[in-house]
This record gives C-alpha cells, sequence and structure tokens, in this order.
C-alpha cells in the first residue's frame, strides 16, 4: 500500500499523510515487542489508520471528533455500507426528514433563489445570509426590515413548536447553517447524524464520520477550516466580485452525493487483522492509564499557539451534538457573538500557551520514558524570526527536555538523508530547511 491510497477523512492543518511510511519504519526500529502502538495527537486519524496495517493501534485524543473517525476508521470493514448507502439516499422518506423540512421549507427556497442569483448579478440576498447569524441566535438578532431576518424567525419558531429544536435533530442546522453551510446543507448533516444515533452500535462511529467527512468537503470557507466564516466584502466594504468561486461553488455541492462518495472512500479502506482502538482522553491521563502497556508512543502534539479546537469546533459540536454557549467578543463597545460562532468550552491545549508548553512537553517524556515506552515525537522545527509561524517551544528546548528523561535522543529530518546523533552534552542540531523532523527518544 503506498501512501496515496490512504484516506485523508478530513481537511486537517499538519496531518501527516505524507510521512506514514517514515514512521512505520522509525516505529519497527525500537517498538518493545508487546502491546499497541500509541497514536498520541491522533487528530484526523491518518496515522493511526495506516499504522493499524501492522499492528494493533491506540489513538488518543482530546477531541470528540477525532476518536469518532479513528473509530470509524477502524470499523470501516465491518460495517454494512449497503445499507448505510440506502439510509442516506432515501433519507427524504423519512417522517423527521420531511417534519424539519417542512419547518424550514421557506428558508431554503429563499436561500436556493439567493444563490442562484450570484450567477444574475443580484447578490445582495446571499450577501446577508452569509453575514448574518445562524437560526440559533435569529430571534435576538431582530431586524424588522429585513425579508431573511422575519424568515429565520418564521422557521426557528416552527423548528420550536414541534420540538424539533433540539440537539437529536437540527444542532448543525441552527448554529452552523448559513454561516459555514447552506441551510440545507446543514439540514442534511443533521439529517445523517440523526441516522448515526438510530443505528447499530457498530456503525454508529462510522454514519458520524460520513457526516464529519462530507461537512469537510461542503465548508464554505476559505481552506476548508472552520475557524473564519467567509468574508463576502472588501476591506472598504464593497461587496467581493468573485462570489460564485467564493460562495456559490460551495453552497452549490450536494451533501447526500458527497457523503455516499465518502462511504465508498472509507470501505476501500486498510483491511486489518488487528484489533484498535480510538480513545478521547487527556495525553496524560491516557500516558497514566494505559502508558505501560503500550510497545511504542508516536506523538505528534500542537507546536504553535493556533489551537486546533478553534479550527475544528463545528466537527466538535457536530460530534457531541450538545447545545454549546457561544462565545461573545466587545466590537466598538457592544458585545457581539463571536462571528465564527465558536463554543465557549472549547479546549484549550497547554501545548499552545507559551507558559504552559515547556512543563506540557516534559511531562510527555516524563510519563512515556517512566513507562519504559520508547517515543517518537514529529515537529516542525520552524523558529520565531524565520518568516513562518512561530513555534511555542524551540527545537533546542525539546532536545534538552527529552534527554532529561531518555539516554538517546536522536534527531531524524523526515527526508531521512542526515541523521543527527544527540546526547545530553551535544544538543546542536542544524535546522534551517528542513520541513519536519522526528525525535526518536531511546533507552
Ligand atoms: C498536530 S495535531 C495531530 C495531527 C495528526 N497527527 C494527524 O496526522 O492528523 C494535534 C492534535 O493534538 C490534540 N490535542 C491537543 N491537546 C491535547 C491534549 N491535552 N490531549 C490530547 N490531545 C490533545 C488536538 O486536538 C489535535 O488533534
Amino acid at each position: 500500500m503506498t501512501t496515496t491510497e490512504i484516506i485523508k477523512p478530513i481537511y486537517y492543518l499538519g496531518a501527516k499523510n505524507s510521512f506514514l511510511s517514515e514512521i512505520r519504519t522509525i516505529i519497527d526500529t525500537i517498538k518493545k515487542e508487546s502491546g499497541p502502538v500509541c497514536d498520541l495527537f491522533s487528530g484526523s486519524g491518518v496515522v493511526g489508520n495506516y499504522l493499524s496495517q501492522f499492528y494493533p493501534v491506540t489513538t488518543v485524543d482530546i477531541q470528540e471528533y477525532s476518536k469518532v473517525i479513528s473509530s470509524a476508521l477502524f470499523k470501516s470493514n465491518k460495517v454494512n455500507t449497503d445499507k448505510i448507502i440506502r439510509d442516506i439516499e432515501e433519507l427524504h422518506l423519512n417522517e423527521v426528514y420531511q417534519e424539519i423540512y417542512e419547518c424550514i421549507r421557506p428558508l431554503c427556497e429563499y436561500e436556493r433563489s439567493s444563490i442562484d442569483g450570484i450567477s444574475k448579478d443580484n447578490v445582495n440576498a446571499i450577501v446577508e445570509i452569509v453575514e448574518s447569524y445562524p437560526l440559533a441566535s435569529c430571534l435576538s438578532t431582530s431586524n424588522k426590515n429585513s425579508i431573511f431576518n422575519e424568515l429565520q424567525k418564521e422557521c426557528y419558531l416552527r423548528l420550536n413548536e414541534k420540538g424539533l429544536d433540539s440537539p437529536q435533530f437540527t444542532t448543525t442546522l441552527r448554529y452552523f447553517g448559513g454561516v459555514y453551510f447552506s441551510y440545507y446543507q446543514a439540514f442534511i448533516l443533521d439529517m445523517i447524524l440523526y441516522l448515526s444515533d438510530r443505528s447499530n452500535d457498530e456503525s454508529k462511529d462510522f454514519i458520524k464520520a460520513i457526516a464529519l467527512s462530507s461537512a469537510s468537503s461542503v465548508v464554505n470557507t476559505v481552506g476548508k477550516q472552520f475557524a473564519q466564516p467567509i468574508r463576502p466584502r472588501n476591506k472598504d466594504g464593497s461587496i467581493k466580485k468573485n462570489l460564485n468561486s467564493l460562495i456559490g461553488r460551495d453552497r452549490n455541492l450536494d451533501t447526500i452525493k458527497i457523503a455516499i462518495s465518502w462511504i465508498h472512500k472509507y470501505k476501500l479502506n486498510v483491511n486489518s487483522t488487528y484489533t484498535s482502538n480510538a480513545l478521547r482522553m487527556d495525553y496524560q491521563e491516557a500516558l497514566d492509564t494505559y502508558g505501560k502497556n503500550f510497545s511504542v508512543v508516536y506523538a505528534d502534539p500542537p507546536y504553535t499557539r493556533d489551537h486546533y479546537s478553534r479550527f475544528y469546533h463545528v466537527l466538535e459540536t457536530m460530534s457531541l451534538r450538545d447545545e454549546p454557549v457561544i462565545t461573545t467578543s466587545t466590537r466598538h463597545g457592544i458585545k457581539e457573538l463571536s462571528r465564527g460562532f465558536y463554543r465557549e468550552e472549547r479546549h484549550q491545549s497547554p501545548f499552545c500557551i507559551r507558559s504552559l508548553a515547556p512543563k506540557a512537553f516534559e511531562n510527555l517524556f516524563k510519563s512515556t520514558s517512566s513507562c519504559n515506552t520508547p517515543l517518537v515525537l514529529s515537529y516542525s522545527p520552524h523558529e520565531e524570526g524565520d518568516g513562518t509561524h512561530p513555534r511555542v517551544v524551540s527545537t533546542k528546548n525539546l532536545i534538552e527536555l527529552a534527554s532529561t528523561y531518555y539516554p538517546s535522543v536522536e534527531v531524524i529530518p523526515v527526508e531521512g538523508i542526515t541523521h543527527n546523533k544527540f546526547n545530553k552534552k551535544d544538543l546542536m542540531l542544524e535546522e534551517r530547511n528542513i520541513a519536519e523532523i522526528f525525535l526518536k527518544c531511546t533507552f
């Protein structure tokens, strides 16, 4: 199997899909004889999924969406995909689908004509949709002169009257419709999540992951992340010229077709004879609880001040299906809901906080070494001032910390051209022009 055939379940910043065979090569040279390989900070799940062909794997990440995706990948060959495809194709026959659609039909029709308006140079309506808050806050953002806001309220109240404004039915629609997806796309994503709730245990995470992968494909943002909704205006307030490529293209994507194409991709995923599992857990807790069992830990923590939870909060809310409180910010003295509609309770990783990161890395080295477990750490060694995004902890500090707990710390550039051996006395590293390194920590 080559790395190009490996499934990439979501667009993910810093996913390690280009380095999979290199990771395996290092693991093979250092892993203990028995126990699962741990993919710590598993993110999009690509590493754990790839490794699961060769070993039993345990993935660990603090985010629920990451657990859902890894768990789906591990089960992808065991679910009845024909039935899931049929259920998705026949969603419109479902009673709940029909009830919700009846409530939001006027909104979807208005939105449809607004999207079609882009090609007729009639763009004000779609710009208003993109710039408005979603249904979840439409009652508190009253604008009597806006047909669209009136429609939002009408549809929201209809959902409310029928008890359909609750997480098991319409989380994506109410929180992210209009902002990150079209209302109709968000509704279909909710319906796929609804199917997941009603499926048997084996298929639950699989169907949920299909909704997450589909959300990642259809989301209307630059770069397919969820940190920054589309801005349809230039700085001077004028409407941008390229609204078709900026907004129309994504919002015309057919979520059902995309979901089915994802099922086919998941079905072709690696077939493993090993039993692997996915955990949602803090790294420290996972190492304290299971560290001794792991044959090796591959760790890929965040290295910059960007919290992953900000980039993927929509996937997290879709996975948890709760009613998150939305963050606010103060602009010109007025408190407003955040434009990105971020959840207030969002994981703030110590690895992304300058004052906490050194301790977090130290705890990682300390925990794995005290379990006598070898560690491979991924790191992208750009430093502050070199024109790239600053790293929270420098490479030199990282090597120093690792060397406190491991007698041998070897720095391996990913291309594998130069291998520099490091020990406690020798902490120099020629790092410019190296895109990615591994720290191989052994005894
Ligand atoms: C660089 S990404 C991992 C990318 C992953 N290797 C891949 O290929 O997709 C870092 C991950 O660390 C997770 N994370 C951050 N802090 C954590 C913590 N305290 N415990 C567990 N996971 C954490 C984030 O949720 C994020 O998914």
